[in-house]
């Protein structure tokens, strides 16, 4: 299947989730994140914000500012790459371009992820097989990922079923070493 076609078959099949089923999804990838010690010890976490039926991360960035870490959010510029601000709790968000929530603090730049040690992404799914990550199309966290050292943790968040096998990949796709679902942590291989 191509990129275009699975993307469409998974948007609809995220859009048929009960705003229920979400709130569980979240709670689950949230409980999962936080029992691992990698995560809690984690100073410099780079998230996102979560838009539509992405897996709602609104709690996670939360939770991880409360326990004491720095959260890098995402600021999409408009050559789609992504630079980072620093989330200083729910009031020091604004609309951005895309009208995504982005932090109104300074920008660090983009080179800013290469400084994470653990990085939290999106994707509309994941290769079980070799972790190549697909993307809403923007190519946004090909670049971001490609800066990631290999020793970072790089975990994308999945509903149930998005963890699949044939995820086509280009030269340029990025794989992610976790997979964060609401039943548990799958450690993926490239
Ligand atoms: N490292 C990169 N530098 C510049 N452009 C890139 C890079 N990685 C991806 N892109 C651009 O992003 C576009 C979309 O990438 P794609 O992998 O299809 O999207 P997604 O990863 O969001 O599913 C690519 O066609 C390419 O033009
Ligand atoms: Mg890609």
């Amino acid at each position: 299947m191509d990129k275009m076609k699975l993307r469409r078959k998974l948007m609809e099949q995220r859009a048929c989730l009960s705003p229920e089923r979400r709130r569980a999804n979240a709670v689950g990838i949230r409980e999962t994140l936080l029992d691992q010690p990698w995560v809690q010890m984690a100073g410099l976490v780079a998230c996102y914000w979560s838009i539509g039926s992405e897996p709602e991360t609104h709690g996670l960035v939360f939770a991880l500012w409360k326990h004491g870490a720095t959260v890098m959010l995402p600021v999409h510029k408009s050559d789609d790459d992504l630079d980072w601000a620093v989330y200083d709790g729910p009031d020091t968000l604004a609309p951005g371009r895309s009208g995504i929530m982005e932090p109104v603090d300074a920008r660090r730049g983009v080179e800013a992820i290469r400084t994470a040690a653990l990085v939290i992404v999106p994707a509309l799914a994941v290769d079980a097989r070799t972790g190549v990550r697909l993307g809403r199309g923007g190519g946004s966290y090909d670049r971001a990922l490609a800066r990631v050292g290999p020793n970072v943790p790089t975990v994308a968040l999945l509903h149930d079923g998005e963890l699949i096998d044939g995820v086509p990949a280009e030269p340029h796709d990025q794989a992610v070493r976790y997979a964060a679902t609401p039943v548990g942590l799958t450690r993926l291989m490239r």
